[in-house]
């Protein structure tokens, strides 16, 4: 009170005057800071969209449905439900959009198959629908409300309703509370925000709850300084035990009571019932079983308490197994500069540091890889460190780089296979045990994008079957790399942990030691090792000198890891470590080919003799049958149009066929390089269109193609179709509507499925419109090509943004004559004519054709509603069903 009343002597001012006053400035300040937090929440959610955007959503193999063999049994019916997460949200508010992204980036980087919801969506009727009786498998294995608010402004009819579908099939309901704050009568739980606190809060977890799995208690693990705006907000749940069958999973201990704090304390509650971030309900009251979390991430502890959740409200686990195989690679060994390189003395510290972590993890032994020419180029002492480590060279596993550490994709495979050999030899004079089949290329090239000649010489000289990398499908985000096999190699995902060449000092480090250990401590190295099964981690010879970060981490991780979770952490040569991993992730096998000049860090690794400007700009895609070939002809008078291939040949089909297999040099040697700069080129294809594979794997090559389908109607193509099969198979002793209308003959509906499937537009089409937006895609009537060529192509042109569009009104006329449209030549005479060889039977009856039409009716209204996404004219055939 004393600045009162000198404001009051200063100014001398009546009190009222000095009170309104100050009520006005505190106001001020009140507005001031709440435009303060408010511009900083929309700081944030720029944060969110800017990492949303990094993740690739076409990436998540993890959308296959999958079925669990898990049931219950409800009298004497089983119920299932599918392995797919539903999360709720609404409209992206910036604080729970930062949950979700929170959710999605965890989500995925445990591959676990989920979908995004908006309360008024579709899911919700499923859900409802999975209520009848008759109904047996429920589409979620879990709920998650991103939002507690959302769940409570839901109607009473609605929620009776999802918690009707959790107790018919076991499923639980996992509920972040965000921004909430207030009573929530539902749960008759109290959601505060925490009271602000200086010294650091610490989390205890309860060590006899139920749905520990992953975690472990590991005693107290203090909350990570999380830069403002990066974390989702912390809060505080609270509940009487007396009146709520609740269980505290993990709660907050309370903080030192600050020293000269003089306001009255509160009544002292139990931190355990008082101070909770994550609570379960295990369904003791109503029967559904529920998880709240209050926010908290990142934080180790939560997010390992999440995955724990997960796996409890699903009947069966939905994460993998507690085993954890571990490789640790010491890249590079011969190769630093002096000053930087192993004593002898680093040395015997590595095999004490390897004795040790084999205590842990029965077997392990650090994996070394090797470049001869380095061999005895350090100082003395240096010198000694070489000798010492072939010394105990057996102590260890070891694979091979090239012998002067060459960047593979720089060198032909004749220099290649000479270097192997030479380091080869090299293993062989001096003892070191080449016996793993492992193999990794330096400087992170060769391997994605693929230098073919590596594989090649793998294959030849060194007999490698398994190989790593960082690299595929890319760097970043790390918790989306991958695995694949390419040409007998198995390309297994590799794990940076930090430690580079350039980083053999703490102090080298972003962040220095502190960080490190932020890492090891539940930050992204320990995150890293939790979702990676078979987790290969690069470090280098240099990074086990001097201040021997390697060991230091190496040590810590392990043993922060049997600290706080039951892991087990497992040592297995690595072409084990590869049938562990593509037998867990069999999805990853086939490659999925991007364009390297999409990542700067591809462009830099890859052949500079390849070039992107030989991948076509667009494709023309089927349906099979439906007159490519006449907007390929029209095409070809624009001279800049340039058509890739010969479609006729068998050979290309390259993202439909198993040729996709044989790699990205093999498709782009089909093409030549455009001699012209202006020119754009293409690839036409009868088998894309239909191709389940084909948009997804276009889209990761061809990621600004455009896409042109000519479409026909569907009874025209099915009739081609057949007949295309009469030709190739003989089926002369078929007729088109036996077939057509079969129902039992199990040969016939084979043969219906491949005749009728192509015609369903609206499927076909939805596949591509998964991956591409609708501003590249053009859809032509074929009618109209046939009809209108001129008009046609130049919209064409136009579509494509062509430099030099042809005027085709000069080129192409109407010749009467010809009964066709005709290419006009110099001389004014007509040359090429342009026709569509309609495949119209006479033997097709009426009552075919009305059978067809009505077959196809639900598939030509869909692709009316595609009408409302990818604009085109409705075709004559589509105009009356209309
Ligand atoms: C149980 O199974 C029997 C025969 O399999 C069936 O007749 C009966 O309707 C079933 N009961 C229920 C409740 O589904
Ligand atoms: C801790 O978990 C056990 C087992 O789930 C439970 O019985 C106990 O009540 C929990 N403790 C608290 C404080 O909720
Ligand atoms: C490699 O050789 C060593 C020693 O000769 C042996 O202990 C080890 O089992 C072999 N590893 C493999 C994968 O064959
Ligand atoms: C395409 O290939 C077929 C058969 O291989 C050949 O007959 C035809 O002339 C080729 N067409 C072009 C445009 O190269
Ligand atoms: C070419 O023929 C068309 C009609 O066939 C005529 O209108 C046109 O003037 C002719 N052009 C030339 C250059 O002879």
């Amino acid at each position: 009170m004393r600045i009162w009343t000198r404001i009051r002597r200063y100014t001398k001012l009546p009190f009222r005057v000095v009170f309104s006053l100050m009520l006005v400035s505190w106001i001020g300040v009140f507005l001031l800071f709440n435009y303060y937090s408010q511009s900083s929440t929309v700081v944030d959610d720029v944060v969110g969209t800017a990492l949303t955007k990094n993740v690739d959503p076409n990436l998540y193999y993890t959308r296959d449905i999958r079925w669990l063999p898990n049931s219950r049994k409800q009298s004497n019916r089983t119920f299932k439900v599918r392995k797919k997460i539903l999360i709720v949200q609404r409209h992206p508010a910036s604080e729970r959009f930062k949950v979700s992204h929170v959710l999605c980036k965890l989500l995925d980087g445990y591959r676990l198959s989920y979908e995004l919801t908006r309360v008024d969506d579709k899911p919700f009727l499923d859900i409802k629908d999975a209520l009848r009786p008759d109904v047996t498998v429920g589409k979620y294995s879990l709920l998650i409300f991103v939002d507690i608010k959302t769940y409570l402004d839901l109607k009473e009819k609605t929620k009776n309703t999802l918690n009707s579908y959790s107790r018919k099939f076991n499923t639980g309901i996992l509920f972040f509370t965000t921004n909430y704050v207030g009573y929530a009568r539902d749960f008759e739980l109290n959601v505060r925000k925490p009271e602000k606190e200086k010294s650091p809060l610490f989390v205890k977890i309860n060590s006899s709850s139920v749905i520990l799995r992953v975690t472990k208690d590991g005693g107290q693990a203090e909350r990570p300084r999380v830069p403002k705006g990066i974390g989702t907000r912390w809060m505080y749940l609270s509940y009487d035990p007396a009146r709520v069958p609740y269980e505290t999973v993990a709660y907050v201990l309370p903080g030192l009571p600050l020293a000269k704090k003089r306001r009255k304390r509160r009544n002292p509650m139990d931190p355990q019932f008082d101070r909770v971030t994550v609570l379960l309900d295990s369904g003791r009251k109503d029967g559904v079983k529920r998880v709240f979390f209050a926010g908290g991430f990142p934080f180790f502890v939560h997010t390992m308490l999440f995955l724990d959740s997960l796996d409890f409200l699903s009947t069966k686990s939905l994460t993998f197994s507690l085993n954890r195989y571990l490789q640790v690679d010491m890249d590079d060994v011969f190769i630093g500069s002096t000053g930087l390189r192993l004593r002898r003395e680093d040395v015997m510290d590595l095999l004490s540091v390897q004795s040790s972590l084999a205590e842990k993890i029965p077997g392990f032994r650090f994996n070394l890889g090797y470049s001869g020419k380095g061999y005895k180029r350090g100082s003395p002492q240096e010198d000694e460190g070489d000798e010492a480590i072939l010394e105990y060279a057996h102590r260890f596993t070891w694979f091979g780089h090239l012998y002067d550490h060459e960047q593979a994709h720089r060198f032909s495979l004749k220099n290649l296979i000479r270097s192997m050999k030479r380091n080869r030899k090299f293993a062989e004079d001096y003892g070191i045990p080449l016996n793993t089949s492992y193999a990794v290329a330096p400087h992170h090239s060769g391997v994605y994008p693929v230098h073919e000649d590596l594989y090649t010489a793998w294959n030849k000289v060194d007999k490698i079957t398994v190989t790593s990398t960082e690299e595929y499908p890319h760097l970043k985000p790390a918790w989306l790399r991958r695995g694949f096999i390419y040409r007998g190699i198995r390309v297994l995902p590799r794990q940076t942990c930090g430690l580079f060449t350039s980083t053999n000092f703490f102090k080298q480090i972003k962040g220095g030691r502190k960080a490190l250990d932020r890492s090891i401590h539940g930050g992204e190295l320990f995150e890293t090792l939790l979702r990676n099964p078979v987790m290969i981690i690069m470090t280098h010879m240099t990074n086990y000198a001097n201040d021997r970060l390697a060991q230091y981490t190496i040590t810590k991780l392990v043993d922060y890891v049997r600290k706080w979770t039951n892991v087990r952490l497992t040592y297995a040569p690595p072409t084990k470590l590869a049938e562990i991993y593509f037998g867990l992730f069999p999805q990853d096998k086939t490659p999925l080919w991007r364009s390297p000049c999409d990542d700067h860090r591809h462009l830099i690794i890859w052949d500079s003799d390849k070039t992107c400007s030989k991948l076509p700009s667009f494709l023309l895609v089927g349906p099979p049958h439906g007159g490519l070939e006449l907007l390929q002809s029209l095409l070809r008078l624009n001279h800049d149009i340039v058509q890739m291939n010969n479609i006729s040949s068998k050979e290309a089909q390259f993202f439909s066929s198993e040729n996709y297999l044989k790699g990205l040099d093999w498709y782009m040697d089909h093409f030549a390089k455009p001699s012209n700069p202006n020119s754009i080129s293409y690839e036409p294809s009868h088998s894309y269109f239909t191709s389940q594979a084909a948009p997804q794997r276009v889209n990761a090559l061809l990621k600004s193609a455009k896409i042109i389908f000519v479409l026909e109607n569907p009874v025209m193509i099915a009739y081609a179709h057949y007949k295309h099969l009469l030709a190739r198979h003989k089926l002369s002793q078929y007729k088109f509507t036996d077939i057509v209308t079969s129902q039992t003959n199990p040969e016939l509906l084979r043969m219906r499925t491949s005749i009728l499937r192509p015609g369903h537009y609206a499927e076909h089409l939805g596949r591509w419109m998964k991956y591409f937006n609708p501003n590249q895609m053009l859809i032509i009537d074929l009618n109209e090509l046939v009809s209108q060529p001129v008009n046609v192509m130049n919209q064409l042109q136009e579509f494509l943004a062509i430099e030099h569009p042809l005027d085709y009104h000069k080129h192409v006329r109407y010749s009467k004559d010809k009964s066709a449209f005709c290419e006009i030549t110099p001389s004014n005479t007509t040359g090429n004519c342009y026709r569509y060889q309609k495949t119209v039977p006479d033997s097709l009856d009426e009552s075919t054709i009305k059978y067809l039409q009505r077959y196809y009716a639900i598939h030509n209204k869909n692709l009316m509603r595609i009408n409302q996404k990818i604009q085109f004219k409705l075709p004559k055939w589509l105009q009356d069903i209309g």
